[in-house]
Order: C-alpha cells, then structure tokens, then sequence
C-alpha cells in the first residue's frame, strides 16, 4: 500500500510536469497554427510522450525504484509512444490526403464552372463543408443560368422593339412627306393618310407605355399603391372594356366571380394585366367562339382563369411570358397586335403581389390561371400590413401548370 504523502507527491509531480509540458505544446501549436493539420498531430503525440517521461524519469529517481525497472518502464513508455506517433502520423496523412483531394475539387471549378465533390470517403467535418460548396454552387449556377437567359431576352427585345419602332416611324415619316409634299391632295386620301397617323401614333404611345411598364418592373421600381377590393369588381370592369372589342369579333365574353373575393392590391395594375388576359384571348379565338372568366378562391388564395378558344398553343406554351415573345415568325406586327410584352407585363404585376400566373391548354383553347392570395386570411393579413410598409412584395414562383 503506498502512503497517502507518496501517492501526493506523485500526483503533484506529475500534474506540474503535465501543466509544463502542455504550455510547452500549446506555444507550439500556436507558432505552427499556419502548418498542416498532421504537424499539429505530431506535436499533441510529443506532448504527451514527453509528458509521460519526464513524468517515470523523475518519480523513478524520487522513489529510488532500480535501473532495471526504470528501463522496462521506459521501455513501454517509448514503444507507447511510437505507436502514439505512428497514428498521429496516419491521422495527419489522411486529413491532408482529403484537404487536398477538396482542394483539386475546388481548383477544378475554373474549368467545369461548378463544384463536384471529389470521389472518396472524406472526414465528417470536410464532407458537410463539400455539401455546402456543392448546394451553393448549384445555386450559383442556377442565378447565372437564368442571368443569361434574362440578358439573352433582353437582347432579342431590345433588337425586335427597334424593328417593331422602326416600321411605323418608316411608315408615318412617308405619309408625313407625301402630305408636305402635296403627293397626295384628295380629300378620302388625306383623311384616310391622317387616320393612319393617329392610329400609328396611338399604337406607339402604348407600345412605349408597355416598354417603360416592363423597365419598372425588371428594375423592382414597380410601386404598388395597394388597397382592399374585391376581385370580382376589377374582372367585371376587365370584362365591360373589353366588350366592344369581343362583340366587334364576334366573340361570346362570359364571365362570374363567386362572392366578392376580397384582395389586398393595386387595383390599377391588376386590372391592366387581367385586361390584357382577357384581350389576348378574344384576339385569339375565332368568331363564334366563347372567352371565360371565372374567379374562385381555393385554400387562401383567390383564382380567376381566363379559358379562350383559341386551339391551344402547341409548341410555344412555355415561351409566351418571355419578353417580346408574340408566337409568329414574322416580327412586324399587324393591326390592333402588340408588342409581345403584355403578358411579361402581366406576369411582372402578378408576382409583385405575391401571385403565381400560369398557362396550359385546355378543351379547345388555352386556360390562364391566376393566384393570388386572399385578403380575408390571418396569414395574408399580416402579410398585407408588411407589403404595405415595404411598399411592394416579393416575386413568386411560376405556377408550373401542366400541359394537358
Ligand atoms: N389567349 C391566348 N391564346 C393563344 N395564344 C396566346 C394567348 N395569349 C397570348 N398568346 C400568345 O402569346 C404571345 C404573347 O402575348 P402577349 O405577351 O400578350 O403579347 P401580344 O398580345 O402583344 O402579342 C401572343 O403573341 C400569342 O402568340
Ligand atoms: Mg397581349
């Protein structure tokens, strides 16, 4: 049995010796904070093998134990010691070995444009810090995918709006010179010369419109004077302006809203890009055929679909929000068309009051759906109050319909 002052002595001893050592292993540390993980594991296997000697040196000499134990003793303490070292040596090899595997990975996506994780079995630590490189990259390349694809449209319109100017301008400046000139002097001629002017005028002024509408919302300056309505009020006004034009077509304009689903908007934009759904269905439905709108509401949100005739859009369905898209080949615009905008346009307002608008094919025509959320629900009211501070609301995503 040892005496409890020998066994005090011990432990003091050693734990002086251990503190000592420690302070000795962490100033080394530090100055090799810059170096590779495997020399920090080196240096914790010295520290504790130099630990654990100095420690058996000085108790074997404060308790006289013989020559012959103090060798077996280090004896165990060195071959411990080794096998201490070697493992710290592995562990350091290996945690390199990955560093540098992530680091290549990491090189590599220069060339790729995209991080992929590398193919090994990496410590923990390493491998979420490669999932994150790998989900945020995705991400990246995603924001640049649709960065090109916005620039590439914006180029396509900036190219069709200037030939969409030009004609008219071609064809007003030549009308304008006939007339200064006194080409043309019959009265029916000059009438009909100057009814032409207007109309071209007109088309312009609306076409400019429609191009400063969608520059303030692709510049997230849309601002939105909000306010409680009742969405089957805006469809009935949407419906009564485009009457004349369905009755001139010889088009059946049928519209019910159930209820007054009330919703927190702007009364002015919303009724311009339900407006300019209702118009595009009755341009594209031929006479005798019918346009509807029917608006309900469907787990917080109020829908308002507008269903045409109009056979269905077989190839473009995904391309008709793209900016200046108008289907046809030929880009001069015929009477009465527009400029391709009016369902960017209407897309821009719609996600702006936190909405969704989508498109498929239905039954004989297309059907385009809207969503928006209802003004009544405890959610949508709070998310009211903060668009309001805020002054406008987040985009949406697309509604993603399927083509039936
Ligand atoms: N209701 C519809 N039925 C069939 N095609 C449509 C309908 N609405 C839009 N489109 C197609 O989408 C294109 C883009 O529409 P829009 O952005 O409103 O531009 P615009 O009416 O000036 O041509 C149209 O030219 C047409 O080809
Ligand atoms: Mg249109």
């Amino acid at each position: 049995m040892i005496p409890a002052s020998t066994l005090w002595t011990v432990s003091y001893t050693v734990a002086v010796i251990a503190l000592a050592a420690s302070a000795a292993g962490i100033a080394a540390l530090r100055l090799l904070a810059a170096r590779s993980v495997a020399t920090s594991l080196i240096v914790i296997a010295a520290v504790s093998m130099a630990a654990t000697l100095a420690g058996v040196v000085v108790i074997a000499m404060e308790m006289f134990i013989s020559q012959e134990d103090l060798d077996v003793v280090l004896t165990v303490v060195v071959i411990a010691g080794i096998a201490g070292f070697a493992v710290a040596l592995l562990l350091g090899r290996r945690v390199s070995a990955a560093s540098r595997l992530m680091l290549g990975a990491v090189q590599e996506v220069g060339a790729a444009g995209r991080y992929r994780p590398p193919p090994a079995v990496l410590p923990a630590d390493l491998a979420g810090l490669s999932a994150e490189l790998e989900a945020a990259h995705a991400q990246l390349a995603e924001a640049r995918d649709r960065e090109c694809a916005l620039e590439a449209s914006r180029r396509e319109l900036v190219a069709w709006v200037s030939h969409d100017l030009r004609t008219p301008l071609a064809g007003l400046r030549a009308m304008a010179e006939a007339l200064q000139d006194g080409v043309v002097t019959d009265r029916p001629t000059v009438g009909r010369y100057h009814a032409q002017i207007r109309r071209e005028t007109d088309r312009l002024t609306l076409m400019i419109d429609d191009l400063f509408e969608l520059s303030r919302i692709h510049a997230g300056a849309l601002r939105l004077s909000r306010a409680r309505v009742g969405l089957g009020d805006l469809i009935d006004e949407a419906l009564t302006s485009a009457e004349p034009l369905a009755r001139a077509k010889g088009v059946v304009l049928r519209g019910s809203a159930a209820g007054g689903l009330p919703v927190f908007v702007d009364a002015a934009e919303l009724g311009r890009a339900l407006r300019n759904l209702v118009i595009n269905a009755i341009r594209h439905t031929p006479s005798d055929g019918a346009v509807e709108v029917l608006a309900d509401q469907d787990s917080g949100m109020a829908t308002v679909s507008v269903s045409d005739s109009c056979g269905g859009i077989p190839e473009h369905l995904p391309r008709v929000f793209d900016m200046a898209f108008r289907g046809a080949t030929a880009r001069t615009p015929g009477p009465g068309e527009g400029a391709g905008l009016g369902l960017s346009i209407a897309r821009g307002i719609i996600e702006a009051h936190a909405g969704q608008i989508g498109v498929r094919n239905a039954g004989s025509g297309c059907q385009f759906v809207i969503r928006l959320p209802l003004a009544s629900s405890p959610v949508t009211a709070r998310r009211d109050l903060q668009a309001a501070a805020a002054g406008s609301t987040p985009p949406a995503a697309g509604l993603g319909l399927a083509d039936d």
